[in-house]
């Protein structure tokens, strides 16, 4: 049995975070059709895969963005004011951040994200490179309205947004992060984020689903998480990756389906699956310049400026709070 499960069965409460994991995940599982957050992916094992996904030949949208902020590195600096504090919300690897402190002088960097322990190693690299900048870390979730570390209440704000993690919000949540984001940073506040782009739908279709299967991998690695961490009895072998593109939603579907009739059971509860049901695990929404620039001012940021890579795979923009 694992910690969790037997803190349980002792009457012990769990921790704050695995509450919440079990509470949305027996509410989605709950629901017709099934689905579960993509923001559940990325335990150790699951960001791990994550970054092999980064390096898959079919997976584009990484090392476009990186050519974007490399080639554009100097132009995009340049919009930003010396001194401002840099706030990123949800820190992976810190790749895309090295490219613009490298041109930058920052008054301070806060990363925010939802793993204190990922946030603190990433912090100690960071330092060991960049002396003289001031490492805030923040663990929220930046889904969530948070407050900024008081060090930082005088500078001038900067967000950072890369990677398209925007596309896995619906668009009204799109929106909604995007109003909060701009409440968080303050007066003038600015913002530089990453948007995957419509595109041809083989090219889309291929990224997720890769031929070395490490996409199918990520997939299922959620249940392996509900398992662990919630004592769940998924049987892998009986769940299939299946990823398809929504024309009418601008959308990459990611979905796990049942290969048979099941129950599966998870803290007391039981689900029901028909053969052939789906669990819709993530969307990843594709947006045009056009549609993106609509979005972001209709939750109160003004598009300064857009980069994308000569074959308009993936874009960067330059936001600034409309006020
Ligand atoms: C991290 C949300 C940008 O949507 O492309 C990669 C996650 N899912 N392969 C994406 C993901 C399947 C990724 N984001």
């Amino acid at each position: 049995m694992n910690v969790h499960a037997a803190a349980l069965a002792k009457g012990y409460p769990f921790d704050e975070a695995t509450s919440a994991f079990a509470g949305d995940v027996i509410g989605d599982l709950g629901r017709h059709p099934k689905r579960l957050s993509p923001k559940y992916f990325y335990d150790a094992a699951g960001s791990e895969l994550f970054e092999q996904i980064t390096v898959l030949p079919e997976y584009y949208p990484t090392r476009t963005e990186l050519g974007i902020l490399r080639d554009r590195g100097r132009e995009i600096a340049a919009l930003i004011p010396d001194g401002a504090a840099l706030v990123e919300f949800g820190a992976g690897a810190t790749t895309k951040v090295r490219l613009l402190l490298e041109h930058c002088e920052f008054g301070a960097y806060v990363p925010v994200d939802i793993s204190g322990d990922f946030l603190n190693a990433q912090a100690d690299g960071l330092r060991k490179d960049f002396c003289d900048l001031d490492i805030h870390p923040v663990a929220a979730d930046f889904t969530t309205p948070f407050a900024l570390p008081e060090a930082v209440a005088g500078l001038p704000k900067v967000g950072f947004f890369p990677g398209s993690t925007l596309g896995n919000f619906e668009p009204h949540e799109a929106a909604a992060f995007l109003r909060s984001a701009r409440k968080i940073l303050g007066r003038r506040a600015q913002m530089i984020i990453g948007v995957d782009l419509e595109k041809d739908e083989r090219v889309l279709y291929d990224a997720y689903n890769d031929a070395a299967g490490v996409t199918a991998r990520f997939n299922l690695n959620v249940l392996v998480r509900i398992n662990r961490e919630l004592g769940g009895n998924f049987d892998l072998s009986a769940f299939t990756h299946r990823s398809i593109y929504n024309r009418d939603h601008h959308r990459i579907e990611m979905h796990l389906i049942s290969r048979k009739a099941q129950t599966v059971r998870i803290l007391g509860n039981s689900f029901a699956f028909r053969p052939g049901e789906s669990i819709h695990t993530e969307n990843s929404y594709k947006y045009s310049l056009e549609r993106f620039t609509a979005l972001a001012r209709g939750a109160g940021w003004t598009v300064r400026d857009t980069w994308t890579d000569a074959a308009r795979m993936f874009s960067v923009h330059a936001l600034a709070a409309s006020d």
